[in-house]
């Protein structure tokens, strides 16, 4: 998979794109994920690329010519625009799963008040990571990648998302390791059982508890 990331600021991404797991997925070609700066097409001899919003108001409004053209860049018949905003429709698991078998995604990144409206013309959806303003999309970009990369095929082992919180409707089980004891709070002693298939089910139950305890709403 490919992911472009048009964004103003890249070096906003150097820890993310250097650390752990997503590094070594970039190293192995699991993902192949590309900075670009859009201030590259602007079409002003200082590299401007916002102005003032037409009919006044506070704060400064990205342009849409070079947005639009660093789209058209890198754009595909495989690929999919989308444009991060605060208005989009809220990112979830199921929507990380859908874009992980996508070929290929441009993700843009607003700044300062946001976006010229007739962007709208040529990106293919919106999302948004939550109900709240974030000062610019590079955090949305850098949540949804990661949660998409995870996802793809021998990033991580199969297994260790299978049950991750919010596959099948369910928050994840407890989890435990070494000591045994810590300052009198114990590992469930059917997780020393060996018994593997009461293990399974003891999990399944406190998956379900967990989940009724915190997020009954996914239950539903
Ligand atoms: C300060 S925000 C602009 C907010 C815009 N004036 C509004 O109220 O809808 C600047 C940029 O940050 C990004 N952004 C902020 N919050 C976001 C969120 N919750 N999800 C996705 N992107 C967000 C978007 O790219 C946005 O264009």
């Amino acid at each position: 998979m490919k992911i472009d990331i048009l964004t103003l600021f890249p070096g906003m991404f150097e820890g993310f794109l250097n650390e752990s797991i997503i590094k070594r997925a970039i190293e192995s070609n699991k993902v192949n994920i590309n900075l670009i700066n859009f201030r590259e097409f602007s079409h002003l001899n200082n590299g401007q690329v916002d102005d003032t919003p037409y009919g006044g108001g506070s704060g400064m409004v990205l342009r849409i010519e070079p947005l639009v053209e660093a789209i058209e860049s890198v754009k595909t018949d495989a690929s999919r625009v989308i444009l991060l905003t605060p208005q989009g429709k809220t990112f979830n698991e199921a929507k990380a799963k859908e874009l992980s078998s996508s070929k290929h995604l441009i993700l843009v990144c607003g700044h300062y008040e946001g976006f010229d409206e007739r962007i709208y013309n040529f990106i293919d959806e919106e999302i948004s990571i939550g109900d709240y303003v974030l000062t610019g999309g590079e955090i949305p970009a850098m949540a949804i990648t990661d949660a998409i990369t995870r996802l793809l095929p021998g990033v991580i082992k199969e297994e260790s998302h299978a049950n991750d919180s919010f596959s099948n409707n369910l928050l994840d089980y407890p989890t435990y390791t070494k000591p045994r004891d810590f300052r009198g709070l114990k590992v469930p002693d059917v997780l020393l059982s060996g018994d593997h298939e009461k293990i399974r089910q003891y999990r399944l139950e406190e998956a379900k508890k967990n989940t009724l305890k915190k997020r009954e709403d996914l239950l539903k």
